[in-house]
């Protein structure tokens, strides 16, 4: 028997349950699709599974034939707090050693490093345009982007889209590179950066700013709900709130990223437009929209992203074939009385 540990870990704000599969420690993947094709004598593996308490019932009857459950353990892993100071100090190690960090220390155009990444600059543009589009957002409008890491976006929502930018994140380090790399391009007075936790947003004031973005942060927030409530609170009555999830339905996150060696992320949570869109409205967000875009990956080799680009532009508008797209960004509006 394999030792396999399925651990309930917690209800989320949304009444979701967690689960939590463990083998071994060597590899985190997420979602019951992945969990079934791994097989015993191959990957060890710790998967979180989210889904309604009856998809998990199915998850945990299904571990079970396949032989592998020793036990069902009724205990939290790690802390709310645990997991976001993990989260904090991995993304101190990654800015440390971001491309950014090192044009930095060399004196290396940053512009020129990003240029170096067609694929991964286009999959920004798109979500930064699309969250525009999303918004109603109008330049020179004070925006805030929380999980802004070494600042990417920021620069970008700033120089290119005129809007007034502050950038949160927790992670200190990302947010010193983030100051540096802001003044080296001049912008130092242009864009403030703040380190704070989305479920708090202590940095910030109510009524703050006319709009908040976030890019690929809130699916390692433990508690999206609150992170919600706190967007809320910092934006302007009317203004809106913007904010993108991976989408379950993907088949990328689901089977591919491990078959084409990316590392997946720890604490990593996938979503569907039924429970993005029940998030915002329980956080009191109104007039709640979403598209799902984008099927080409940031790793896309330069000479192969005209095609994915060819397959955004179809696949988008193909129904059926948009449930699949990769991310699900979601808007809603802070009701204005
Ligand atoms: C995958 S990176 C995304 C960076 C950038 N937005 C992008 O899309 O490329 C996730 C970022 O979210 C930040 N983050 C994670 N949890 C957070 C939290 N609770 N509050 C604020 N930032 C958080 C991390 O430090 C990291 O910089």
């Amino acid at each position: 028997m394999n030792t396999v540990k399925v651990q309930h870990v917690s209800v989320t704000a949304t009444g979701y349950k967690e689960l939590e599969v463990c083998r071994g420690e060597s590899s985190v993947c997420s979602g019951f699709q992945q969990f079934t094709k791994t097989r015993p004598d191959r990957t060890p593996s710790r998967s979180v599974v989210h889904g309604s308490p009856l998809h998990l019932r199915a998850v945990t009857a299904h571990v079970r034939t396949l032989g592998m459950i020793p036990a069902v353990i009724d205990e939290p892993t790690s802390s709310a707090d645990g997991v976001k100071a993990e989260m904090s100090a991995y993304y101190d190690g990654l800015a440390s050693n971001s491309a950014v960090a090192r044009s930095l220390e060399s004196g290396e155009d940053p512009e020129a490093v990003a240029a170096s990444e067609p694929a991964r600059r286009y999959f920004q543009m798109r979500k930064m345009r699309e969250a525009r589009r999303l918004g109603g957002f109008q330049s020179a409008q004070r925006l805030v982007e929380v999980g802004c890491a070494t600042g990417q976006y920021t620069i970008r929502l700033s120089t290119e889209m005129g809007f007034r930018m502050t950038g949160v994140d927790i992670s200190p380090r990302s947010i010193e590179i983030a100051r540096e790399l802001a003044a080296s391009l001049s912008l130092g007075d242009e864009i403030t950066y703040l380190q704070g936790d989305f479920e708090r947003l202590e940095c910030l004031d109510d009524d703050s700013h006319d709009g908040l973005v976030s890019f690929s942060c809130i699916r390692y927030v433990p508690d999206p709900l609150a992170a919600l409530g706190q967007a809320r609170r910092v934006v302007k009555p009317g203004g809106r709130v913007v904010v993108d999830f991976p989408n379950r339905f993907c088949p990328w996150f689901k089977y591919l990223k491990t078959r084409f060696g990316v590392n997946v992320h720890f604490e990593d949570r996938h979503f569907s437009a039924h429970e993005v869109r029940d998030m915002f409205t329980e956080a009191g967000l109104e007039s709640v929209r979403f598209s799902k875009l984008l099927f080409t990956p940031t790793i896309t080799p330069p000479p192969l992203l005209p095609a994915f680009k060819l397959l955004d532009l179809v696949g988008e508008r193909t129904p059926g074939l948009k449930e699949t797209a990769a991310i699900i960004m979601c808007s809603g509006q802070v009701p204005r009385n």
